[in-house]
């Protein structure tokens, strides 16, 4: 795993996109995880910029988000699919048939069916290259809510009331939030070639800690990146606070041979 602490969001969120542009100008048909939530707002408008400014291309790039609420309409405006067209998709240059997000608004019965079919589109589309993530403040990533199987794949999750209470600013209501969700499963996860974890703020940084410095547990579902050979963590100052190795982080990031940057 590598730890990248940065001053702050701005920062963490720049260096981020370089990766992304980095792996979309090596490969264009390169296939992107998407997340969701505040964390990644600020990597989004940089992609953004980069796509205007610097023609950063996503014509040939196909994505997967993670996660999406059920039992919501499609227009609805907490949508996963909403959040994704309003923060990125309208304002670069992907295909819209190329942008996969979980359905909203699937009967139960077809839920099953739906998410294997989610994983199969994956492997059609020759799986996950780089894969963003953000965590939650007990360290969900997705939905995949604490003791989610480290092996689970897509599948209909139950909230937790913390994160409906989280997510709840994004609602007219704390109780118009969804008790169900379909996630990406913490082994699909594992499967992208790598990983881009992102966290900002003083209240990711017990989850942080716990994810890096703590055991290997489905209670800390992003500890499951303790497994994945090409993880890192891209920090502000305030979520890496509680990280007792901060100063051999730096010291790694700032020896690395300059061909290793992107
Ligand atoms: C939700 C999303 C996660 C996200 C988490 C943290 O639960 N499903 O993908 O990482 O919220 O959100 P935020 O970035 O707003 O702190």
């Amino acid at each position: 795993m590598e730890v990248i602490i940065q001053p702050n969001p701005e920062a963490a969120s720049r260096l981020g996109a370089r990766y992304i542009a980095r792996l979309l100008r090596e490969k264009p048909h390169a296939v992107l995880g998407l997340a969701t939530g505040s964390t990644p707002l600020k990597l989004y408008a940089e992609l953004i910029r980069l796509h205007r400014e610097e023609g950063l291309d996503f014509s040939r790039a196909t994505t997967f988000n993670l996660d999406e609420y059920l039992d919501l309409p499609r227009d609805h405006a907490a949508t996963y699919r909403r959040f994704m067209e309003e923060n990125l998709f309208r304002h670069v240059n992907l295909r819209p048939e190329r942008t996969f997000i979980p359905q909203s608004d699937l009967p139960g019965e077809k839920v099953a069916a739906y998410c294997e079919a989610y994983e199969e589109e994956i492997r059609r589309a020759g799986g996950i290259d780089l894969q963003i993530l953000g965590i939650g403040g007990d360290g969900h990533i997705g939905f995949n809510e604490p003791s989610s199987s480290l092996a689970s794949r897509t599948r209909i999750k139950t909230l937790t009331a913390r994160t409906r209470s989280d997510n709840a600013p994004f609602f007219a209501s704390p109780a118009e939030v969804p008790h169900h969700v379909i996630t990406m499963g913490i082994g699909t996860i594992l499967e992208a070639r790598e990983v881009l974890l992102f966290a900002f703020g003083a209240g990711k940084a017990d989850a942080i800690a716990a994810s890096i410095e703590g055991p290997l547990t489905s209670f800390v579902p992003a500890s499951s990146l303790q497994l994945h050979r090409r993880a890192r963590f891209l920090l502000d100052e305030a979520a890496a606070a509680k990280l007792t190795r901060q100063d051999y982080y730096r010291w790694v990031f700032d020896q690395k041979p300059l061909w290793q940057n992107p």
